[in-house]
């Protein structure tokens, strides 16, 4: 389902200390087993894949039906991980040009809350203004402000348009079971809702019906993403040998690369259907690992395109980066270059061949250039893009995001640092409960 290769990271590590947390690596799934490490109350994604039943996903695939019945437009309400894993895998699967006509059997899937862009907010109403839309309203607090704003407007705007009976079939609230909100109005207004279990946070939350009811609406199998999920499951498994556990390995490579001072990873992808699998990565490892002043920084960059930007820094700047590359062994269609009779571009030497061929020499011309240049490369392949290896590779990386932070000796499950901008927000916006810190927040001004 996935191949992991450290060969390239070896002239900067040894192989001897990457197999030396071995032990290390075990006393991490050990805890992640048996719920004994730090924030042992969010470990509800461990086994997710695996206990996710037949009739969870009847569930979800009957209420995305009605949305694909009702709606042209289905607008995702949701900030990070509320809507970052949905957006990755549909955005993998979906097509690069046809996504945004409009079909009758497939909702455009369109996002919001993530932001508080007043001329986003207003230019998505007015695309609005003649649609059939729905909205799936995300949030495991109920209360996060850019998603209940969001939520606010489109609402009225569902109500307005569609009327109050239509308006309650194509509003879903995914969130807490009782608390926020969220709840409030879905309960008071008799939405279908589905719950985001306690013990799943944000980040680790794509399999619930956080990522799941929007990539159903989006027209995917969720129940493969979710037998693909399950097999990873598997093959991370605490029993599984060190050498043989892709997430294990990764684990270890990425902390002993931290060790010699590689503070910077950068996710890179070949195809620009990853962009927002690199977005929902970021995310998973930033906000689980970056605390205690501690944390390798994760960037992304998608390949060929940045290689015209960012390519001369990574090649020849401050040597603090390494590389993982996600690269997808089969494309889904085929392509040849065309033979032109003038070869006036002088392109008839990639006559006849694939476009992908030319694009896996980039790959690999990339990594040796950059290997060569003092960036360690690790190497994630998955067969294709399809529900299958995003599934595998989303609970791949969350795998060893659980182990990795554990190595850091970090908490991967929370993220005080996170409400740092919110009460100082709260605050300058006389927030109901904020007024001592409105007056401390506007004697610094
Ligand atoms: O990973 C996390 O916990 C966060 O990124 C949250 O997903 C994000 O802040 C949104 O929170 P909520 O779902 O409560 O609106």
């Amino acid at each position: 389902m996935i191949s992991l290769n450290i060969e390239k990271t070896l002239g900067f590590i040894s192989k001897e200390n990457v197999f030396a947390y071995e032990s290390q690596v075990k006393a991490a799934q050990d805890a992640l087993e048996n719920g004994t490490g730090k924030g042992n109350d969010f470990l509800g994604w461990l086994h997710l894949p695996s206990s996710i039943t037949q009739e969870h996903l009847a569930d979800l695939k009957a209420t995305a039906q009605v949305l694909r019945d009702n709606c042209e437009v289905v607008v995702v309400a949701g900030i990070g991980g509320s809507y970052l894993g949905a957006r990755a895998v549909i955005e993998a699967l979906s097509n690069s040009f046809t996504w945004l006509q409009d079909k009758k059997s497939t909702p455009v899937i369109l996002y919001a809350g993530h932001n508080i862009g007043e001329d986003y907010l207003y230019e998505l109403t007015e695309y609005l203004q003649d649609k059939k839309f729905g909205v799936i309203n995300i949030s495991k607090s109920g209360t996060t402000t850019e998603t209940a704003l969001a939520f606010r407007l489109l609402k009225k705007q569902c109500e307005d348009q569609r009327g109050k009976d239509m308006a309650k079939k194509v509003i879903v609230a995914i969130t807490d079971a009782k608390k926020g909100a969220a709840r409030v109005t879905a309960d008071n207004e008799g939405y279908k809702s589905f719950i985001i279990p306690d013990n799943v946070g944000g980040r680790f939350s794509v399999l619930t019906p956080v990522g799941l009811l929007p990539i159903a609406v989006a027209g995917f199998d969720i129940e493969k993403l979710v037998a693909g999920a399950t097999a990873m499951e598997k093959l991370c498994g605490k029993d599984v040998p060190f050498a043989e556990n892709p997430a294990a390995i990764y684990a270890a490579t990425r902390n002993e690369l931290y060790k010699h001072d590689k503070k910077i990873e950068i996710l890179v992808n070949f195809n620009p259907k990853l962009h927002y699998v690199s977005e929902w990565w970021k995310q998973l490892y930033g906000e689980s690992e970056g605390k205690e002043n501690k944390g390798i920084f994760p960037a992304a960059v998608d390949f060929s395109t940045d290689l015209h930007s960012m390519g001369q820094w990574i090649q020849e700047g401050e040597r603090t980066i390494y590389e993982t590359v996600i690269s997808v062994e089969k494309t889904n269609h085929k392509l040849e270059v065309p033979s032109d009779a003038q070869n006036l571009d002088g392109l008839n030497f990639l006559a006849g061949k694939r476009v992908d061929e030319v694009n896996k020499m980039a790959e690999l011309g990339t990594q040796l250039a950059h290997v060569d240049g003092g960036v360690p490369n690790i190497r994630i392949v998955i067969p294709a893009l399809n529900e299958e290896s995003i599934g595998g590779l989303l609970y791949f990386f969350e795998k060893a995001c659980g182990i990795s932070g554990y190595l850091l000796g970090v908490n991967p499950f929370n993220q005080p640092g996170v409400e740092a901008y919110k009460k100082n927000m709260f605050a300058l916006l006389n927030k109901p409960g904020y007024e001592e810190e409105s007056k401390a927040i506007r004697a610094r001004l």
